[in-house]
């Protein structure tokens, strides 16, 4: 076997390929490192790597401290006998306890190193193929769409190719799954990181057009007229006070299957969030052009289901609005009537996120799914319960469980949160059917919750995620995760639908 027989070419990272043996081409060797109590091994898969050459490597490896922690990342000139400049070791941590996201991880620390680099080899790829795409596709992720007069230059732009050497059977098959998901998650990414200015509801619901019609879907836009004609009093409501009027789109793929089960999406589509009229300190209004991190996902978890053909119908209904102060915004002690017919004082409209969520929902559920799933930024909440990288996921107990279940397993780290009774009674209003806020702050990230919960119908097993802090890395960057927008959660929810597809 010499060279690679399939590559994946993709507009928005670089072009992996599989290998069957180490090319002259590739300019730096990235190989993992096991820990171990007489020091690091070097995972070199199957005969990629020649036996003196790999003694040689861990030998130089240890010489500079390399102990092959999780993190860890050694940068040292390739030997002589290798082609390749130099040789990029990450650490895996101990053989016994390494895990997809374990190689996922670590190629992304590798893909943030390798700028500059026209080709890497990898032997990650020996470990999780998979794992090992989506890594180096992602932590190679980056944006540069506004960056008009400082340009990366060459040396910091990322690596272009990436060689997974691997001699697993259905190599092709895998490679071409974790493409098309990390191309999602880069998808999801981009929308998030497309700032307000140029991402507003029309024009966000343009762009959601063009993905679902590349993949095939029917696509389905409702404007401000057919919103306030139609019914859906708290998208209307929400968007009413921006002169960039707000929007419903709905995507659906039907699965070549007949009695595949249907999964209803539903993303929270703020383009900005500046409070309204309740509005935000400036310190608070900052990252809220991530406000549309729900809608960006479901809109690429869709594509991408129909894109893998998988074995369930998915419908994505996702409201789009821009959260404005003006003369003609809602006030606080306004009613509106949700779609389906439910009045909601607004006490405070920087609330404004169940209230589009509560017309989606409801919309979404006139088609009868089995399973339903809403995400949203949806409460700083969120990250008082759980920090900035666990999505809370409530719901209906066994659905919540499972999505959170599949979220863990998929290295986006969801975790089940309840939804208690007792705080249903303080979402009562003195003059409509529901307030949209509690006269306290206490868990509010579950009366919001509890807030949807009202709009979903008896029998739909029902999971609400909230990514408030997940979506969006105000931090650094790490592992396979760049700054800004992080495409959770899609990973979770394209998981969730083929195990629905496998399972019903
Ligand atoms: N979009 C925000 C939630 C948010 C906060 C997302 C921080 C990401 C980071 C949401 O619309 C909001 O403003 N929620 C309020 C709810 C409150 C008024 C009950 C909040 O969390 O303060
Ligand atoms: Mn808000
Ligand atoms: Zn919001």
């Amino acid at each position: 076997m010499s060279s690679e027989n399939v590559t994946e070419s993709s507009p928005l990272g670089p072009e992996l390929a599989i290998a069957g043996s180490l090319s002259d081409g590739a300019d730096v060797l990235v190989i993992g490192l096991y820990s171990g109590e007489d020091g690091p091994t070097a995972v070199v898969g199957d005969g990629f790597v020649a036996d003196d050459v790999v003694a040689d490597l861990v030998a130089a490896l240890t010489a500079v401290g390399a102990k092959g922690k999780a993190d860890e990342l050694t940068r040292i000139p390739a030997p002589t006998a290798l082609s390749a400049g130099s040789v990029v070791a990450v650490g895996l941590g101990k053989a016994d306890g390494v895990t997809a996201e374990k190689v996922r991880k670590a190629a992304g620390i590798a893909a943030r190193s390798l700028t500059g680099v026209g080709t890497a080899a990898t032997t990650l790829s020996a470990v999780d193929l998979g794992a090992a795409a989506e890594g180096f596709y992602l932590g190679a992720y980056t944006f540069s769409e506004f960056k008009a007069k400082s340009a990366p230059d060459d040396d910091a732009k990322p690596v272009g190719r990436v060689e997974l050497l691997s001699t697993a059977k259905k190599a092709d098959a895998t490679l071409a799954r974790s493409v098309a998901i990390a191309e999602a998650v880069a998808t999801a990414r981009n929308f998030v990181n497309t700032p307000p200015s140029h991402l507003y509801p029309a024009e966000f619901a343009s762009r959601a057009q063009a993905i679902g019609k590349a993949a095939g879907l029917e696509v389905e836009i409702l404007d401000d007229k057919a919103l306030e004609q139609g019914g859906y009093g708290g998208i209307f409501g929400v968007g009413k006070g921006s002169s960039r009027l707000p929007r419903l789109v709905r995507l659906k793929y039907a699965s070549a299957k007949s009695d595949a089960p249907l999964v209803a999406l539903v993303g929270k589509g703020i383009t900005f969030d500046t409070g309204g009229i309740s509005i935000k300190p400036a310190a608070s209004m900052e990252n809220m052009t991530s406000d549309m991190a729900g809608a960006a996902a479901v809109i690429a978890t869709v594509a991408l289901a129909a894109k893998l053909g998988l074995d369930v119908n998915v419908t994505a209904t996702v409201p789009m609005a821009e959260n404005m102060p003006s003369d003609t915004a809602q006030r606080p002690g306004d009613v509106l009537t949700q779609y389906g017919g439910t009045t909601v004082e607004v006490i405070n409209t920087d609330a404004e996120g169940r209230l589009i969520l509560a017309d989606a929902i409801v919309r979404a559920c006139a088609d009868d799914p089995a399973y339903l799933i809403d995400t949203a930024t949806l409460t700083g909440a969120q990250m008082v319960a759980l920090g900035t990288r666990t999505p809370g996921v409530m719901g209906t107990d066994e659905f919540r469980d499972r999505v959170a279940r599949i979220s863990q397993e998929v290295g986006e780290n969801g975790w089940p949160m309840p939804l208690p009774d007792e705080l249903r009674a303080d979402l009562n209003s003195r003059v409509a059917d529901l307030a949209n806020v509690t006269n306290h702050r206490w868990g509010g990230m579950l009366s919001a919750g509890i807030f949807l919960k009202e709009f979903v119908p008896e029998g739909v097993a029902w999971a609400h995620v909230d990514i408030a802090g997940p979506a969006y890395n105000t931090g650094g960057p790490f592992g396979y995760i760049s700054k800004g927008g992080t495409g959770v959660p899609v990973r979770t929810l394209i998981a969730v639908l083929e195990d629905v597809a496998a399972n019903g």
